[in-house]
């Protein structure tokens, strides 16, 4: 199938058909591909936490408002968190890469100040996620990313040693019967004139 038609399938799947589950396989293949998501100057300032314990993803979904019912009727839930101490991320992270990626990222991110440098490591974990929605799709599973859950919750819950949870994914299989499957209810977007130039 080709990505165009993958685009068209994907979308933010609210109901999950409970008797079908993700497989073992599956979820250890999920794992390797977010481990190769990009980052810029590879900086993966990040930590994927795969959830599939019953009582763990019940705690998590009680902390997560309108998605508590989607995240207690699937098999997966990925929790997706950004490093929290630019120190540790400079030393751990930023130290190993060449010479001219550590110049980048003090003259073009550490130079505009702490509050910039955490929202810049923060898109690296937002881009893992599309990366991650792609994947999913093209392996014929459904998911939905959620940013609509309780971070200071789930960092409670979660052991997050030196890392914040951002916001979260659910991986498995549709109900034939979900309201918003684009077969029923067409996805609602910008006409390519209104967002897309070619000069
Ligand atoms: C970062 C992000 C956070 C989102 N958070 C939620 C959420 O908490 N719950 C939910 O049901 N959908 C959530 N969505 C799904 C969007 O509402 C959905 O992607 C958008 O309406 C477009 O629909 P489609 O993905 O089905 O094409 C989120 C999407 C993104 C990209």
């Amino acid at each position: 199938m080709s990505f165009l038609d993958l685009a068209k399938r994907r979308y933010a799947t609210k109901k999950y058909n409970a008797a079908k589950k993700i497989s073992v396989a599956q979820i250890e293949e999920l794992k390797e591909i977010i481990r190769l998501s990009p980052s810029s100057i590879n900086s993966q300032p990040w930590k994927f936490t795969f959830v599939t314990d019953g009582a763990v993803k019940k705690e998590l979904a009680a902390q997560s408002y309108m998605n508590e019912n989607s995240i207690n009727n699937v098999g997966l839930l990925v929790v997706f968190s950004v490093m929290e101490d630019i120190k540790h991320f400079e030393k751990r992270n930023i130290a190993v890469l060449p010479e001219g990626w550590i110049s980048y990222y003090e003259q073009m991110v550490k130079s505009n100040g702490d509050a910039f440098t955490k929202s810049w490591m923060e898109n690296q974990v937002y881009l893992s996620l599309g990366y991650f929605l792609s994947a999913c799709i093209s392996m014929g599973l459904d998911a939905t990313p959620m940013e609509g859950i309780n971070r200071k919750a789930y960092q409670q819950i979660l052991p997050q040693d030196g890392y914040s949870p951002l916001f979260a994914a659910t991986v498995g299989y549709a109900d034939i019967n979900d309201t918003v499957h684009p077969t029923v209810f067409p996805k609602l977007r910008f006409e390519p004139s209104e967002i897309i130039e070619s000069i």
